[in-house]
């Protein structure tokens, strides 16, 4: 049987801010298509590594492989241009651009017969189409969440990286991304790699899970299964 290729690995990660030693040996790895999180509590080093994938926090020493390339010391945008769409907790939208300019700048060709164009993006994402000229820093909390998400699809990104997506959403907002999350993310093959102290979200959308305990040690790994059957294993982990 052949293998999957992983299209995201992490080995032996050690990442620092300043003199705080943050990521101490981290290693993960996501195979093509495939649906991963990364569990953990608050401060233990679930947003630094993706900013060290990523490239914005470079790792003092480790490898990141990111489709087949050694894309260690990488600067970000190089590794955005691999296929990479990341969504920061923070979400970063342009301000003083409005809805569709901050969709247009993110716009990239697709390489499939049913591309993410700006039309599609307003099919399904309704609540951006009704705000198209608005001013992108003043969208609530929930519609900014929503074109973060859009400007990750239009981008058309075989890879997609999504920092606490639930973060400061309502219950309904997270059902919502959720959904949006499952339809054009999982269910599209594109590789996901998702962070979040919501597990249910989580156990929602990926199907394998990283339990990080803290300076981004991982104390297990689990498939959706084992974890819906063993409760413990995320009261453990995640309870406060
Ligand atoms: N810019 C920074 N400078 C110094 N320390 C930081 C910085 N960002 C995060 N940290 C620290 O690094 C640790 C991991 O943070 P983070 O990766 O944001 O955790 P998580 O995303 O799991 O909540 C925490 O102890 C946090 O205080
Ligand atoms: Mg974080």
């Amino acid at each position: 049987m052949e293998k999957t290729p992983r299209v995201l690995e992490v080995e032996d990660l050690h990442t620092y801010y300043g003199e705080s030693y943050v990521i101490q040996g981290l290693s993960l790895f996501v195979e093509a298509h495939e649906a991963v999180s990364i569990l953990g509590r608050n401060g233990v080093g679930k947003t630094t590594t993706l900013r060290s994938v990523m490239g914005l926090t470079p790792p003092r020493s480790g490898k990141v492989t990111i489709a087949g390339e050694d894309t260690t010391g990488w600067p970000a945008h190089r590794i955005s241009g691999l296929g990479v769409a990341y969504v920061p907790a923070e979400r970063h939208i342009f301000p003083g651009l409005s809805v569709e300019e901050n969709l247009k700048l993110a716009a990239r060709p697709g390489k499939n017969s049913n591309p993410w164009t700006l039309e599609r993006v307003y099919e399904h994402f309704p609540v951006l189409a009704d705000r198209t000229s608005q001013d992108g820093a003043t969208l609530s909390g929930g519609e900014q969440q929503m074109l973060a998400i859009g400007r990750a699809l239009i981008s058309n990104p075989d890879i997609v990286i999504l920092d606490e997506p639930s973060q400061g959403l309502s219950p309904l907002l997270v059902d919502t991304v959720t959904e949006i999350v499952q339809n054009f993310c999982v269910k599209s093959g594109i590789t996901l790699l998702v962070v979040e102290q919501n597990y249910r979200m989580a156990l929602k959308v990926a199907s394998r899970h990283y339990l990080m305990s803290t300076k981004g040690k991982i104390a297990g790994v689990a498939t959706t299964r084992e974890l819906m059957d063993d409760q413990q294993i995320i009261q453990d982990h995640l309870a406060v």
